[in-house]
């Protein structure tokens, strides 16, 4: 029997099978290149799986996950002369010594011997380190345990046995994200998330339910059908409150309450935020405020209604403080998109708000299911301006109430809205409600999970105040480079964005992960529903009562 090697020495002392390859060189910014042991075959690696790295001369372990796989040659004129096909001799002695496969690893993590929470990786391994690949307990160890506040959302790759668990108390204390292409799983990760966050009790959430993806039930293309967050939760923590009563009843959908909105609550403000989608020109815009100021509250209904038989209308253009064809263009998109919209009504209706507020107050969450007004991105971008810029300013209120010791702190919360870069375009995010709860953090206990295909085109600000990104498949640069803006070298992430599958896989990275991970998201299924019902049961102080069935 031959002696143990020095290596085989070391790597039993340390408990750990062979290494993958060495650390040859890099930086903590760029990442490390790792020249890889003859013994292992590249073509059983693939990006976004993780290594560890035992430090030589310290008992540090680092993390680091795979971001670029290469092929080198020591002799640069072997790719001149390389060995031919059949001389199986000559590609044995080039194949590891001469030629070789190189792994590029960004180091995410460092583990001292003597802690047991990994910490942010604050220097790199020395040269010639041994590389590993991680192994599920390794992996474990970072993502830790499913608790109260941790909630399980998918598994490494590779990694079936281990959870990776989003820390919920970071995801909802700021912004987050959930991006990708359509099709790859956007709305049934948000779905998850969603239910954890109830689940946990740590948030209220207001979903601005476009496509009718959260409330009772969901089908996916193929038809099969899916519990909404309405049915999951049958104890009072989720309320549906529809846009669209008839569309809502016909799909079965349990509802709590009908959203409408009077003419008399909106503002030119609300109205602002729909201009290029109604095609108002900047000067119909701002004629809007004057027309408010004067026709008074009632402005929509009277611009609604015959202009002749307006005396003040009339006497606007007769004094020639409004152009007669600015007031028609705006009357004719007026005509083209109020009273198509069934959920507004005459007169005022503000109670809506009241309601909503209570319910997020005591920790109900609200699906606000837009049913056959989804397709109407106008419908869509007036409530959710309209709701969000009254509910937040109610916020605002009890905080600084709360500061004042007269009142309690609102109950965090987070609203969702899909399509985001609808809102949050570089031309409309500097004025719009989201641009402003996207800045100013959670200084008012509120947050937004945005929902959107297209990254690129959210205001750059805006993208970089968010917390926690869950990226599914992008294939557009603009979109991929727009997910890591603000993320200090996330852009040797790219090629693991680039190589997900086109469904259920993402990248999550940011404020509620260790370290960014790649996962298979976790099938929402009937093992899923089971671990809702079986989960812990709801406070009854948060009023199942009220709502309950
Ligand atoms: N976690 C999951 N469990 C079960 N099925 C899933 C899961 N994730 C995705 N799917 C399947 O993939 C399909 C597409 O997912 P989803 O509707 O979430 O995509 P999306 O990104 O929201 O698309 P769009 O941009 O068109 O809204 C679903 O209909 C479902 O069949
Ligand atoms: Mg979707």
């Amino acid at each position: 029997m031959s002696e143990p090697s020095q290596l085989d020495t070391f790597l039993g002392q340390r408990g750990v099978g062979r290494p993958l390859g060495q650390v040859l060189e890099g930086s903590l910014s760029s990442g490390l290149k790792i020249r890889l042991d003859p013994g292992f075959t590249l073509e059983r690696l693939a990006v976004g799986r993780y290594v560890v790295i035992h430090g030589r001369q310290t008992g540090i372990t680092f993390f680091g996950l795979i971001t670029d796989i290469a092929l080198e040659a020591s002799d640069p004129g072997l790719i001149h002369r390389p060995p031919q096909g059949d001389d199986h001799f000559a590609l044995d002695v080039y194949q590891g010594e001469v030629a070789y496969g190189t792994l590029h690893v960004s180091p995410m993590l460092m583990l001292e011997d003597d802690q047991d929470q990994p910490r942010p990786i604050k220097t790199i391994p020395s040269h010639f380190s041994h590389v590993f690949e991680a192994s599920a307990e390794d992996v474990a160890r970072v993502f830790g345990e499913e608790d109260e506040t941790h909630f399980y959302v998918g598994t490494p790759l590779d990694m079936e046995a281990v959870q990776v668990n989003l820390d919920l108390a970071r995801f909802v204390e700021r912004s987050s994200g959930v991006f990708g292409k359509t099709g790859t799983g956007k709305s049934f990760i948000t779905r998850t998330i969603l239910a954890g966050i109830v689940q946990s009790g740590l948030a209220s959430t207001l979903i601005f339910d476009m496509h009718n993806d959260y409330g009772w039930s969901v089908k996916d293309e193929a038809g099969r059908e899916y519990k909404g967050l309405r049915q999951l939760y049958q104890d009072g923590r989720v309320s549906v409150i529809t846009l669209d009563e008839v569309t809502s009843r016909a799909r079965g959908s349990k509802i709590d309450g009908r959203l409408t909105i009077g003419y008399e609550d909106l503002e030119p403000e609300d109205v602002e935020m729909l201009a290029s989608l109604l095609g108002l020109t900047d000067v119909q815009t701002q004629a809007l405020y004057f027309l408010h100021r004067r026709l008074g509250k009632n402005w929509i209904g009277r611009l609604l209604s015959e202009t002749e038989q307006d005396d003040d209308l009339q006497d606007m253009i007769d004094t020639g403080r409004i152009v007669p064809g600015t007031l028609g263009a705006i009357r004719r998109k007026f005509e083209s998109f109020f009273p198509r919209m069934g959920f507004l009504v005459e007169g005022a209706a503000d109670r809506v708000v009241d309601d909503i507020f209570q319910r997020l107050s005591i920790g109900t969450s609200v699906v606000l299911e837009f049913g056959n007004y989804g397709n109407t991105l106008a419908a869509y971008v007036l409530v959710a301006n309209y709701l969000t810029r009254r509910i937040h300013a109610r916020y605002v209120q009890m905080k600084n109430l709360a500061a004042g010791g007269k009142a309690e702190e609102p109950r965090p919360l987070v609203i969702v809205i899909e399509e985001a870069h609808k809102f949050l375009d570089p031309q409309i995010a500097a004025h719009t409600i989201f641009g402003a709860i996207a800045r100013e953090l959670r200084k008012y206990n509120v947050t937004l999970l945005i929902v959107d295909q297209r990254p690129s085109g959210i205001e750059d600000e805006v993208m970089s105040q968010i917390g926690t990104r869950v990226t599914c498949l992008l294939d557009n640069d603009a979109d991929i480079r727009a997910v890591f803006s603000g993320v200090s070298g996330a852009s040797t992430l790219r090629e693991v964005l680039a190589r997900l599958d086109t469904r259920q896989q993402a990248l999550i990275l940011g404020h509620a992960v260790p370290m960014p991970v790649v996962v298979r998201t976790r099938d929402y299924d009937q093992d899923f529903y089971a671990s809702i019902t079986d989960g812990p049961v709801a406070d009854p102080a948060r009023g199942e009562t009220l709502f309950g069935e």
